[in-house]
This record gives structure tokens, sequence and C-alpha cells, in this order.
């Protein structure tokens, strides 16, 4: 995919918006369109250009894709950015809903091509703002019919994968492992207390004091959010906002695993292979954090009830097991055989 310029990328269909009231510009990505639809988050966020904003949108809908066919799941895969021209904790009230408004306006003009959901500083409160003007949005509150949140199923899916990735790796279980979470938000705040009753040291670090403070009342040991790539660690979980992998951080990084809940975690074109040639064993972020996914779609398309979401997800670690002995035997790197597992599984899709 070349995304350089944020608008050369091989996915289905970008629709662009500016409100020049607020500020706001608005981006729908629709990757890809071969089950009829595409789903993906909402993610609402300050960047430096429209190029950058285009960029994140067209990597993110691609995520969205390898995830929902990796995951058997019946859809494509598609993401919103909504680039704010302010911190959203600075947006009033009144602002944040007409940007919402006009959120749900692009997204009804697609009239079922993309389907919404929530993602970072999107929440199910803002699903229920969006399902006002357009009914293709998935996570909206049980109270108005919809799954609710879909963190804690990420988290408890996210969890899964960890597990599978410290045997794998041969480290074994988590209890008395060494587990740094970056980021500890609606996922990884749960995944610190998951990880926590494993019996994993618990390193964290997050910009926001309060979240920090939390995690450091059950024992927790802080990080400067700046030092999470050099300190030395078992499992390194990035759960903040992704790229944070890039080439030269792959090569020193100092930890024997990566398992994630941010979608998009290499930000380098060859962090993947590096963190490979260095035995650093790399959890694909597309494949571990499904378990929103299989919240979202699972409760709200394919009519599960909640056992089956919780079987659905427990599942996946065995998939990454599945990726992990695809990228042994063909000695290629965790990503590349992910994403050689996601192709197959969307070709067996009927
Ligand atoms: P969130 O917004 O609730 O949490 C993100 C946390 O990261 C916040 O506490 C924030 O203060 C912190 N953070 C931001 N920048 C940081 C930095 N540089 N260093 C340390 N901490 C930082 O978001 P949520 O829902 O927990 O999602 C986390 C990631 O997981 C995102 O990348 C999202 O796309 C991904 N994801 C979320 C799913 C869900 O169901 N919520 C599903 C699949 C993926
Ligand atoms: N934003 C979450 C993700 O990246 C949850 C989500 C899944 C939202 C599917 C919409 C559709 O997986």
């Amino acid at each position: 995919m070349d995304t350089a310029d944020g608008l050369r990328w091989a996915g289905e269909l970008t629709l662009t918006r500016h409100d020049p009231d607020t500020g706001a510009t608005f981006i729908i990505r629709v990757d890809s369109v071969r089950h009829g639809r595409s789903a993906g988050g909402t993610r609402a966020a300050r960047y430096d250009s429209l190029t950058d904003a285009l960029r994140d949108a067209a990597r993110l809908a691609e995520a969205m894709s390898l995830k929902m066919a990796v995951s058997n799941l019946p859809m494509g895969g598609g993401k919103s950015v909504i680039a704010l021209p302010a911190p959203r904790r600075d947006l009033d009230e009144s602002t944040w809903r007409h940007i919402l408004r006009l959120h749900a306006e692009n997204i009804d003009r697609l009239n079922g091509t993309y389907w919404t959901g929530p993602d970072v500083n999107t929440n199910s409160s803002d699903m229920d703002t969006l399902s006002e003007t357009t009914k293709f949005v998935f996570g909206r509150s049980p109270g108005r019919g919809g799954a609710g949140s879909s963190a804690h199923n990420t988290a408890v899916g996210v969890f899964e994968a960890m597990k599978a990735t410290a045997r794998f790796a041969g480290l074994g279980e988590l209890d008395g492992l060494t587990v740094l979470i970056q980021g500890l938000g609606a996922v990884g705040g749960r995944l610190a207390m998951l990880a926590a009753d494993a019996g994993a040291h618990l390193l964290v670090a997050d910009v926001n004091a309060d979240r920090l403070r939390w995690a450091q009342e059950f024992g927790c040991r802080p990080v400067d959010p700046d030092a999470v790539t050099s300190a030395p660690c078992d499992i390194l979980a990035p759960c903040a906002l992704g790229g944070l992998i890039d080439d030269a951080v792959a090569q020193r990084l100092p930890a024997a695993a990566v398992v994630g809940a941010a979608n998009n975690i290499l930000a380098g074109e060859h962090a993947g292979e590096i963190l490979h040639e260095r035995g650093v064993l790399y959890a694909p972020d597309f494949v571990s954090n499904a378990g929103g996914a299989y919240h979202l779609v699972g409760h709200e398309v394919l009519g599960w009830d909640a056992d089956t979401v919780a079987d659905h997800t427990a599942d996946i670690g065995q998939t990454l097991t599945e990726v992990y002995e695809i990228s042994s035997a063909g000695a290629v790197p965790t990503d590349a055989a992910a994403r050689d597992l996601a192709r197959r599984r969307a070709e067996a899709q009927p």
C-alpha cells in the first residue's frame, strides 16, 4: 500500500468533508467491500496534517479488513477519522454533538456500505448520538438496543493472545512474568487487571496521571511514557495509539514478546522482519485485538449470545498459535504469516 501522500492506496472508497464552523475534518475510508459492507470504529484525534489523517485512516481501514478476515467475520474493513480542531477534552458538549451529527450524516450517505463503532475517543454514548441520524452504527448502549462497549471483550481477547504468546515464546505462564502495559484506557486498564490476577508483575505507563494513580493503587509500578520501549520486560503490551515500534525501536527493544490492543503497532516498513530476526515474538495486532469485533459484529450482525462471543474470543489464542506455526515453518515474520492466514480465510468465506 503506497500511502505516502495519503491518497494513493488500494482501498475502495474515501469520503472527506471539512466543517469550517468547528474546524473538524471528517474522513471515512472503506478498504474492502468484498462482503458487501465494511465496518470499523470512529477515531477522533488531533493530526498534524490532512495527509497524516488520510494515511492513518487508510492503515486503520486495512487493519480492519485483515481483522475481519482472520477472525472469520463476514464483513470488510473500514474506518473513520475525525481530525479534531482541539483536544477532545477541550471541546464543549454542544460542539462535540454537532461534530458527531455531521459525521453521522456522512455515514448515512454511504447507505450501509460502511458501519461505524467506538474507537479512540468515542464511546457507546457517542454511538447513541450518531444513531439519532444514521442506523449504520454498532456499539450503542444496551439501553438503546446496542451491544455496548467492546473494550472488555477486546481486553479478554488480548489476554488470551498474551497467554498463547508467552507459551509459544517459551516463557511459560504469565505468573511471575514482567508485563509492561502502555495505555491504561478502556482496554489497557482491563488488561492490567486480568494480567495482575494471573500473577504477572506489572509495569504501566500512561500520559493521564489519574489512570496511572489508579494502577499504582493495585500494585503496578509506573514507567515514564517516553521509556516504554527502553524498559526491560518479558512482554510489552502497547494499548495506546499504535505506531510504537518503528525500525529503530525494533532493533533494540528489550522485550521477549509484544502483544497489545493498539491497532497498527508496527510503524516501520521492516519492523516486523527485524523483530523476527531478533527472536522477539510479535503478536499481530489485528489477530490479538479482535475481541471487540467479535463482540460488536457477533451480537449485532450474527445474533450471537454472550457465550458464543466468549467462545470465539477465547479462540484468539488458538488463531495466534496457528500464525506462529506458519511463521516458524516458513521462516517468515509473524505479521506476514498473519496476513497470509487472513487471505486464506477470506478466500474460504462464502
Ligand atoms: P482509550 O482512549 O480508552 O485508551 C488509550 C489510553 O492510552 C489512554 O489512557 C491514554 O491516556 C493513553 N495514552 C495515549 N497516548 C499515550 C502515550 N504516548 N503513552 C502512554 N499512554 C498513552 O482507548 P482504548 O479503547 O483502550 O483503545 C486502545 C487501543 O486499542 C487503540 O489503539 C484502539 O484502536 C485499540 N482497539 C480498541 C478496541 C476497543 O474495543 N476499544 C478494539 C480493538 C483495538
Ligand atoms: N474499534 C474497534 C476495533 O478496532 C472495535 C470495532 C470493531 C468497531 C468492529 C467497529 C467495528 O476493532
